[in-house]
């Protein structure tokens, strides 16, 4: 990636930072706002990783960048016996710390507030790891993604559901429409942060997908990796192994 988009244009500030001040400023609200933003094809999304890391019956699962919860919560369904959601926004984690309570799921979901960049596990600990919508958010992408390869089993699952960009017309002039006029006008209706959805479509237009990601997870040291295009390919589930 050659620009680096940060949330806030902030210079003295890492991105890890203003990731962190973003997220939790937004995190009441991040719900709602994702299935607004995605018409709810996101729960879509995240069912079909669910049934990539299901075929594999893992007992331990990491979901980085766990944001407030959704992914870990669904992968409840896989059957694991330890669930960990993983994020440095502590206002995400509360929002879904909330709703594992509520579902009755702490037994098996922990949220750990952490970065992905430094992973607390030892090596080879878990048998799938997860990330949706997180990788583009990351300040240092290679760090996280080796980190994520170390704490990953030796034949364990790695599944990413991130933003990608249509490449066909006419879904590739729709996609620049919706995210450059309509998304960061959702932003600003409902959101508190102006900037925080303006950062999401850029960051989104800037970060390498397909072959491009592909080739980031095989150069990291994944093997069989493969991607997959979803909903005229706006977002994209990668998958690989160790
Ligand atoms: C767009 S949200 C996605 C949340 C959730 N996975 C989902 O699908 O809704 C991105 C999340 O990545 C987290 N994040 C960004 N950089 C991170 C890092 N270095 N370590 C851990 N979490 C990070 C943010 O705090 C935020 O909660």
């Amino acid at each position: 990636m050659s620009e680096k988009i940060t949330p806030y244009n902030d210079k003295n500030r890492s991105k890890k930072d203003q990731v962190a001040e973003m997220f939790d400023t937004i995190s009441g609200n991040y719900d709602g706002l994702n299935r607004v933003i995605s018409f709810g094809i996101d729960i879509k999304w995240r069912k079909k990783v669910v049934k990539l890391v299901h075929k594999t019956n893992p007992e331990k699962i990491l979901d980085v960048a766990t944001g407030t919860g959704d992914l870990a919560i669904n992968l409840c369904k896989t059957g694991a016996l330890e669930i960990i959601g993983l994020d440095i926004s502590a206002g995400m984690l509360n929002v879904g710390k909330d709703k594992i309570k509520a579902k009755d799921l702490d037994n098996i979901i922990s949220m750990v507030q952490a970065d992905s960049e430094n992973l607390p596990y030892t090596d080879n600990y878990f048998d799938a790891i997860t990330v949706a919508f997180g990788v583009r958010n990351f300040e240092n992408l290679e760090k996280g993604l080796s980190e994520i390869l170390r704490v990953l089993k030796p034949g364990g699952i790695f599944v990413i559901l991130e933003t990608s960009i249509p490449t066909k017309t006419p879904y590739k002039q729709g996609y620049k429409f919706y995210s450059t006029k309509i998304l960061p006008l959702i932003g600003k209706l409902f959101s508190k942060d102006r900037s925080a959805y303006s950062y999401l479509s850029e960051s989104a237009a800037a970060f390498p997908y397909g072959e491009s990601f592909n080739n980031i997870l095989r150069k990291i040291g994944f093997i069989d990796v493969e991607d997959k295009p979803q909903t005229f390919g706006v977002a994209t589930i990668y998958t690989a192994t160790k």
